[in-house]
């Protein structure tokens, strides 16, 4: 394999604390800037990185000619693989109508009618939007399918694009097991968890906890659901406290869930528990965006010490951007997030909650985003202008 230098780096960001330094806010500081990098890659990895002046012989040579480079952004939260169309939901919500979690049959018919190959080019589409986009590491959930077949159909293309893959086969009652959600739950703790165990389809298992919409999981439902994931070897993830306060968080955080989604509307014993168990707060500002819903608060949840991270919830309903820079201004117009914590957040932040650590250090794989601005205070300062993507080295 051949090395390249990356040189001409005006801000390097590393999420490296070997690289923070005394005289900056203690956000900034989190991102261990580099000014005047360099970076040579081999193989997929970092091998050496540093201030240019010193850099080392490399067999080539990419030149950023000045930009600012920061680790891939990672988001954690997304449902890519679907077919159809709901933009006129999205119409009729602009024009007052409320989301309640209904719409999501429409994708599922869609999706179930599509043939894998659809599906596919669908989903390859869509994972080369979120890497122009600067995104170099996705979650993808399954949820449009909630048959065993289709849900297992939906997780091996999810495979196909991403190691990181979440059992989501408890999204919503389907309409045929309207009249007896028992029986759907068993069917999701029955044969559909265990085919997908047996399949290693999946690293993890979701519901979407939610008793204010007919459609999701009340708190006993999804503990079931979630126990009997966790039983099987996934680790747990929760769509929780979404449309108002409910129990999402307080079970993500008794089960031991490595990320709660949402956490739209929370009471002072959820961030409690949040900051004492060390799950994650995944806020997800699109959807508030693309529903009218007030924003998560995202100060409450940091001045408490509860690990933060960014991710777009890419889904036809509720939010259909892929575009982590779009979040990052918004956490940082509308949520009050520092555009250093924004970042953080929407980098190591997310990358907690699937195992990585989104810094760029040695050894680390390869995963660097150009921005075309000199600092990652533009991410936020120029919102809508395609300044990030992702470097292929
Ligand atoms: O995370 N809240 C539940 N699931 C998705 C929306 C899915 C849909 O409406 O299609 C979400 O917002
Ligand atoms: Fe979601």
């Amino acid at each position: 394999m051949t090395a390249t230098l990356i040189t001409g780096i005006a801000e390097l960001v590393t999420n490296d604390p070997a690289w923070s330094g005394a005289g900056q806010s203690a956000d900034v500081d989190h991102l261990g800037i580099v000014p005047d990098a360099a970076i040579v890659a081999e193989s997929g990895r970092v091998r050496w990185i540093g201030p240019a002046d010193l850099a080392p012989q490399a067999d080539s040579r990419i030149d950023v000619g000045g930009r600012s480079v920061v680790p891939g952004f990672v988001d954690s939260h997304t449902h890519l693989v679907f077919a159809g169309d709901r933009s006129s939901e999205f119409a009729a919500r602009m024009a007052g109508t409320a989301y309640d979690g209904g719409g999501i049959a429409t994708t599922v018919a869609a999706t179930r009618a599509a043939s894998d190959e659809e599906l596919r080019a669908l989903l390859a589409d869509r994972v080369a939007e979120v890497r122009r986009q600067g995104t170099t590491t996705v979650e993808i959930k399954s949820g449009y399918g909630l048959s065993v077949d289709e849900e297992l159909r939906l997780l091996r293309l999810a495979r196909e694009v991403t190691p990181h893959v979440t059992f989501l086969g408890a999204h919503v009652v389907p309409a045929e097991y309207a009249a007896d959600r028992a029986a759907y739950i068993a069917l999701v703790t029955g044969p559909m968890l265990a085919a997908v165990v047996a399949q290693g389809a999946a690293s993890y298992v979701d519901v979407f906890c939610e008793p204010l919409s007919a459609h999701a999981f009340t708190e006993d439902e999804a503990r079931e659901i979630l126990q009997a994931g966790r039983a099987a070897g996934l680790a747990v993830r929760v769509h929780g406290n979404q449309l108002g306060p409910g129990p999402g968080v307080r079970l993500a955080c008794e089960l031991g869930a490595v990320s709660v989604d949402h956490c739209t509307y929370l009471s002072d014993a959820d961030v409690t528990a949040l900051a004492e168990t060390g799950t994650v707060a995944t806020l997800l500002p699109g959807v508030e965006f693309s529903t009218r819903h007030p924003y998560p608060d995202a100060r409450r949840l940091l001045d408490a010490g509860v690990a933060v991270a960014l991710a777009t919830d890419c889904n036809p309903g509720t939010c259909f951007t892929s575009s982590m820079p779009f979040v990052i201004a918004l956490a940082v117009r509308e949520l009050r997030m520092t555009p250093a914590e924004a970042l953080y957040a929407a980098t190591a932040g997310s990358a907690r909650t699937l195992g990585l650590h989104g810094r760029i250090a040695v050894g680390e794989p390869a995963d660097l985003t150009v921005l075309d601005a000199p600092s990652h205070l533009h991410l936020a300062y120029r919102p809508g202008v395609p300044l990030a993507s992702a470097l292929t080295v």
